[in-house]
């Protein structure tokens, strides 16, 4: 059997990596075959792609450039790692996916729906996740929370919090559009309650 694509996705801070992780954990613990993997990145040359995406002193990149770079590590990422795993019964788990492009690169940046489609498509082709996990959250709240990690802001945190309640509202809008392929969580739950809901949703998908 085909494996399936499952993406965690949401607002910035919301808890992604603590809920992959038990994501994974919990497809260890039943022994079933995955890999996971991120976008922007996932292969060598997605990687790159994440480095200068991410870098601060990017600072000229012009939304076109912007889209067109998510794009071309999502063709990569789709062509070289997610279709072979799944042709072989392997399910994926990807941080972030196509969704973010439309939260991030139409709601946020406002680029014209038509040409993001266009590229999602150019892409990915008619292929889409299973199923897309939303970590909801208020920006405030996600913003306070990835400040506290002292990591620092990347290119694209270092943005104003208009743009991070627009990129929101893009995953919202998406779910609404496609209630049978996108799952919203809200984020401002205890962690053992986004995990439970979240491990439901993976479940229900795999088997
Ligand atoms: P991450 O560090 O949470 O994995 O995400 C990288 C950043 O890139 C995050 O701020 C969201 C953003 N992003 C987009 O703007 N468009 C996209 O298509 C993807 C995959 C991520």
């Amino acid at each position: 059997m085909r494996g399936k694509l499952i993406v965690c996705d949401g607002s910035n801070g919301a808890g992604k990596s603590t809920v992959l992780k038990h994501l994974k954990e919990h497809l260890d613990a039943n022994k079933i075959e995955y890999i996971s993997t991120r976008e922007p990145g996932g292969t060598e040359i997605g990687e790159k792609i994440r480095d200068i995406l991410l870098d601060n002193s990017n600072s000229e990149m012009c939304s076109t450039t912007e889209l067109m770079l998510f794009a071309a590590a999502r063709a990569q990422h789709i062509h070289e790692k997610i279709i072979p795993a799944l042709e072989k019964g392997i399910h994926v788990i990807s941080d972030r996916f196509e969704s973010a492009t439309v939260s991030f690169q139409q709601y946020g940046r406002g680029l014209p729906k038509e040409i993001v489609d266009q590229l999602n498509d150019l892409a990915l082709g008619d292929f889409r996740p299973d199923m897309t996990i939303v970590l909801d959250l208020e920006p405030l709240v996600g913003l306070e929370r990835v400040k506290s990690r002292g990591e620092g802001l990347d290119r694209m945190e270092n943005v104003d919090i208009a743009f991070l309640e627009r990129a929101r509202q893009g995953y919202l809008e998406q779910a609404k559009e496609f209630p049978n392929r996108f799952t919203v969580i809200d984020a401002l739950q205890p962690l053992e309650s986004v995990v439970r809901d979240a491990i439901s949703t993976l479940d229900k998908i795999i088997n």
